[in-house]
């Protein structure tokens, strides 16, 4: 692990928290309350960066190096591909696992397959990365926004059953940073209104839900290997299921619609398909991480727990409550701020005054359903052919029906999954920050 810590950082606070003796409250390391923030001109809570991400090791390179000798890259030849599949199936305890090119495409194509069409409905999540949509428009499919829960920033069970209509086909339930959703009483309106339940967990490996992992819980489960992700391989995706007639029509429509398993047909290409692969190296990426996932996992997990602690006792932040039985692995950690109780410090200039701190911070997912995108969708020719216009008017008009996702955007702040990674006493910076910028927000406020 890449950490950069200076004796500089102990030096600096032991000077200031001398300076400063007996005025304010101590924190557990030494450092005053007292010392100017540093937006102001003060030492930072936390100096010496965090551990780098992604991470690369020399002792990888063998095997990648296979692969490009061999010049079998694409998944025709060579079987890189087909391990890994078997490999993350077995991880997760599915039955079995498609390896993508994306996020993106695995949910395209996970949707596809649960039979969402053009002119369909899909119940989505609004507090998503944009993907969650865009893959649902791809299809020429409605993205219907049911609402967030503010205690736990996933999909809020109560408000999908009133926005099913008779073309919605699928709910797609997110487990945001990797936050498993409250999944039964999804599943139990899914069934009753006999529609799919396709998870998005692009953010969530490893991530459990009443002793299962996310993304094997639904009808298929989606995951992204993208750079930034737990499971990195630049780009990548993963398809994860428990039928073999879904995961095989998935196979055959990510491969040009070649016959697959025991989704036969006219050889060689006999129904749609697009290319939606996995190369070989990805694959020779992902598979000598699966023991960093799981040993980085536990430690994200149990960083993530002191924090909650650390937080709890701060007025005005508020953390994430999980779903009874489940683990979040933490792709970001996030908690509710209430700029009430910090003197009316906006949570802009809080964030400004927290990164000043060291401590890399940023809002969560904002209302991005007033941002152009979904007007340009519905506003296009192929839209206004597959839905009425009183459907799209309903449509548009239904994203002010989101209270609970409305305060969510306002008010999360969110830390990167790579501050879990650090030593503990190092991620207790992050709680002796916002108790630092809390002393002084009357002052960061005028600021
Ligand atoms: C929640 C969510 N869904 C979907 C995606 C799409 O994944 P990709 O970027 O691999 O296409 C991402 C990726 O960031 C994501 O975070």
């Amino acid at each position: 692990m890449n950490v950069r810590n200076t004796r500089r950082e102990f030096l600096g606070f032991a000077a200031a928290a001398a300076a400063s003796a007996g005025l304010f409250t101590r924190t557990a390391f030494g450092r005053s309350l007292a010392d100017k923030p540093a937006l102001l001109g003060g030492s930072p809570v936390h100096l010496g960066g965090w551990p780098q991400w992604p991470e690369w090791r020399q002792a990888w390179e063998p095997s990648i190096l296979e692969v490009l000798r061999s010049g079998k890259w694409y998944r025709g030849s060579g079987d890189k591909v087909q391990q890994f599949e078997a490999a993350y199936a077995k991880l997760l305890g599915a039955k079995r696992c498609l390896a993508t090119a994306s996020g993106t495409t695995a949910l395209l194509v996970g949707m596809h397959v649960l039979d969402v069409d053009a002119g369909d409905e899909v119940i989505v999540s609004p507090f998503t990365f944009i993907a969650s949509y865009n893959a649902v428009l791809m299809l020429k499919a409605l993205p219907v926004l049911a609402d967030t829960d503010p205690a736990t920033l996933t999909l809020d069970p109560a408000s999908i059953e009133s926005r099913i209509t008779e073309r919605t086909r699928a709910i797609m339930p997110v487990h945001i940073y990797g936050m498993p959703c409250d999944l039964d009483p999804v599943l139990a309106i899914a069934k009753r209104h006999r529609i799919a339940v396709i998870e998005d967990a692009c953010q969530a490996w490893l991530a459990e839900y009443k002793g299962r992992m996310c993304g094997t819980i639904g009808d298929l489960g989606c995951f992204s290997f993208q750079n930034s992700k737990h499971l990195p391989s630049g780009e990548g995706g993963a398809i994860t299921g428990n039928s073999d007639s879904l995961v095989d029509r998935a196979a055959s429509f990510h491969d040009c619609g070649r016959s697959y398993g025991t989704f036969t047909g006219a050889r060689p290409n006999f129904t749609r398909g697009g290319n939606f692969r996995m190369q070989h190296v990805q694959a020779a990426m992902l598979l000598q991480q699966f023991d960093k996932l799981v040993q980085e996992t536990a430690r994200r997990r149990e960083n993530a727990d002191r924090l909650t602690a650390a937080l709890r006792d701060i007025p005005g932040i508020q953390t994430v409550r999980l779903p009874g039985d489940s683990r979040a692995v933490w792709h970001l950690y996030p908690f509710r701020y209430d700029a009430e109780r910090f003197q009316g410090l906006s949570r802009e200039k809080f964030l400004r005054a927290m990164r000043a701190e060291g401590i890399p911070c940023s809002t969560g997912y904002q209302e991005q359903y007033f941002d152009g995108l979904l007007d340009e969708a519905i506003g296009s020719r192929g839209f206004k052919r597959l839905f009425t216009a009183q459907r799209l008017k309903q449509y548009r008009d239904s994203f002010r029906d989101l209270p609970g996702n409305r305060v969510v955007c306002a008010t999360t702040v969110a830390i990167p999954q790579n501050l879990l990674l650090a030593e503990p006493r190092h991620v207790d910076h992050i709680a002796d920050a916002i108790r630092k910028v809390q002393a002084h927000a009357a002052e960061l406020a005028k600021a």
